[in-house]
């Protein structure tokens, strides 16, 4: 089993020709409200592609609550451990354009996902082979949880959004960090290709349309990527983290599983929503041939 612990929120998506400047009105084009949080995206990306998963998280008791948690039992993912804390449900504002997004998130339950929450679920989390966390939820939780399973020697897949939550001592604690090319700079406070050779086959970068970068040991390795029509690139990360956990719990090596992952990816864009595009194995697999 797969256990993913983290955010999980409604987006309110807003489609725009232009931004607005400071304290000017303009008209958009389009509003959606969509189930999203980072948490949540990766548990059902793991789900649509036949994964057992759990998810860890705290809804508000509010109606967006109650929608998103009868989206989690819909797409097959174990709610157990989903309960409702005092918060509100945590929402992102999302602002579509030229293909694009800006999200600002209001985390609301989701800071109720403490070091205690982790404790309440461990008998469940302990049975998990590998543990996907992100960075919507308290740092401490994440460095308790960190810790815990390496403890039990449980793998761990980090995707350090947002960045600016990360702290360096974690990259010892984590089996994949896998920041795209900004959380990279963010954590690290260097390009790329001058230091990822000191963490081999352990952070994978992503790079968008142009695919996943990583290092074997030996040298530099660029998984390349998919261009398909852009309709949302809101979830992407978050369904190629989601499958890069499916994929190494069936034990791909890493560049077949980075590949997949890429593919899944580059599916989830063709669709509005963080969920709406994410695709079953069996899309994955169609397109995967079609490059092989
Ligand atoms: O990665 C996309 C997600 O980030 C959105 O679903 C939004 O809720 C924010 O958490």
């Amino acid at each position: 089993m797969i256990t993913v612990i983290g955010s999980i929120n409604m987006d309110l998506t807003v489609g725009t020709n232009i931004f607005p400047k400071q304290g000017e009105t303009l008209l958009g084009t389009f509003f959606e409200m969509n189930p999203g949080g980072k948490g949540a995206n990766q548990a059902v990306a793991i789900a649509r592609l036949g994964g057992e998963v759990s998810f860890v998280g705290r809804i508000g008791n509010d109606p967006f609550g109650e929608v998103l948690y009868n989206q989690m039992e819909k797409e097959k993912v174990k709610v157990d451990c989903l309960k409702k804390g005092n918060f509100s449900t945590g929402i992102a504002n999302i602002i579509l354009h030229e293909q694009d997004n800006r999200i600002l998130v209001v985390p609301g339950a989701n800071t109720e996902v403490t070091p205690k929450v982790i404790d309440e679920h461990w008998e469940h989390i302990n049975k998990s082979s590998i543990v996907v966390m992100q960075l919507e939820i308290p740092v401490e939780t994440v460095e308790y949880t960190l810790k815990k399973c390496r403890e039990h020697k449980i793998q761990v897949i980090l995707n350090p959004a947002p960045a600016t939550f990360f702290k360096q001592e974690w990259i010892d604690l984590v089996d994949y960090l896998t920041p795209n090319e900004h959380e990279f700079e963010a954590v690290f406070g260097a390009k790329v290709e001058q230091i990822i050779d000191r963490y081999p086959n352990k952070i994978i970068v992503t790079l968008g349309d142009r695919g996943v970068c990583y290092h074997d040991g030996k040298r530099l390795i660029n998984v390349a990527g998919y261009k398909s029509r852009v309709v949302d690139t809101t979830g992407a990360g978050d369904t190629f983290n989601g499958a890069l956990a499916f994929a190494i719990s069936k034990e791909h090596q890493i560049e077949d599983a980075l590949r997949f992952a890429n593919i899944a990816a580059s599916i989830s864009i063709e669709k509005i929503g963080a969920q709406g595009g994410m695709p079953i194995l069996a899309q994955v697999e169609e397109r995967l041939s079609t490059i092989k």
